[in-house]
């Protein structure tokens, strides 16, 4: 299988991109594929999330080539985690002023081989990080919350993907828009997602990340909500999520 890059993107903060991004990953390396997540994150909830912060070795010291992607690959519980770190701010003020800023991270992402799925948790913002993540990924995923600004935000989000699609990645692809922190029980939520349905071309998955405490508690054990507790709701979605997305 081909590796397939993709960037889990969405411009706000707290909207459920890390917590996707790991348990996705890690119902997918489940599957039996073989998984690595990048943490371009400057905030690393990522890394701190799995128990893999590391202070020398990250996506940053990458980024500026004093390490390569190879040595700085951890595993983590059957996964691989392309470590992130503060430096990664750093990293962004040096791009800006390069040349084909843009596409570090697509040279980066070359020389690693042998990954079926390739996850970026992206920063909450549409920095030049987000910009390489978009240029380096073959498609985008974006976790949703079922709220009234969820429609405005999305908006956004598609403006930015075709503005990257016609700059530096005609190829790039929606993957698919994941409905997070879902509650049943609101009827705001339920009428968003019925206007989504409606009005929203791109494919909405069938499997929705439903509100579960688990998946808050996960990372303070630093694991996945697989490895903490695996007959959680939190659990369950993501697996579905998983074979949904890996047949799509
Ligand atoms: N389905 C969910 N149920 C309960 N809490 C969740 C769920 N998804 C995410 N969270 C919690 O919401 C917060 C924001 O999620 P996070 O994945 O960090 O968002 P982002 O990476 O977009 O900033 C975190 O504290 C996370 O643990
Ligand atoms: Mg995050």
């Amino acid at each position: 299988m081909k590796t397939k890059i993709v960037a889990v993107i969405n411009q706000k903060g707290g909207t459920g991109k890390t917590t996707t991004t790991i348990n996705l990953g890690s119902a997918l390396s489940k599957l039996g594929h073989k998984v690595l997540l990048l943490d371009l994150d400057p905030q690393s909830n990522l890394s701190y999330s799995l128990a893999v912060s590391s202070p020398d070795a990250t996506l940053a010291e990458a980024f500026l080539g004093s390490k390569s992607m190879q040595e700085i690959l951890v595993q983590k519980d059957g996964i691989w985690v392309a470590p992130g770190s503060n430096e990664l701010v750093d990293v962004e003020i040096s791009l800006v002023s390069q040349p084909d800023r843009e596409k570090f991270l697509k040279t980066l992402l070359s020389e690693v081989k042998g990954f079926d799925y390739v996850l970026i948790d992206c920063p909450p913002s549409l920095s030049v990080l987000t910009l390489n993540a978009l240029t380096a990924a073959h498609e985008v995923l974006i976790p949703l919350q079922m709220e009234v600004l969820t429609l405005q935000g999305l908006d956004q989000i598609m403006n930015t993907i075709n503005k990257v699609q016609k700059a530096f990645n005609p190829k790039l692809k929606i993957k698919g828009i994941v409905v997070v922190m879902f509650d049943v029980r609101r009827k705001l939520s339920l009428e968003v997602l019925e206007y989504l349905r409606e009005n929203v071309k791109e494919k909405i998955f069938d499997s929705q990340i439903r509100l579960n405490v688990k998946l808050a508690e996960a990372p303070s054990f630093g694991k996945s909500v697989l490895d903490y507790d695996g007959t959680s709701n939190g659990a369950k979605d993501y697996k579905a999520l998983a074979v949904e997305f890996s047949n799509a």
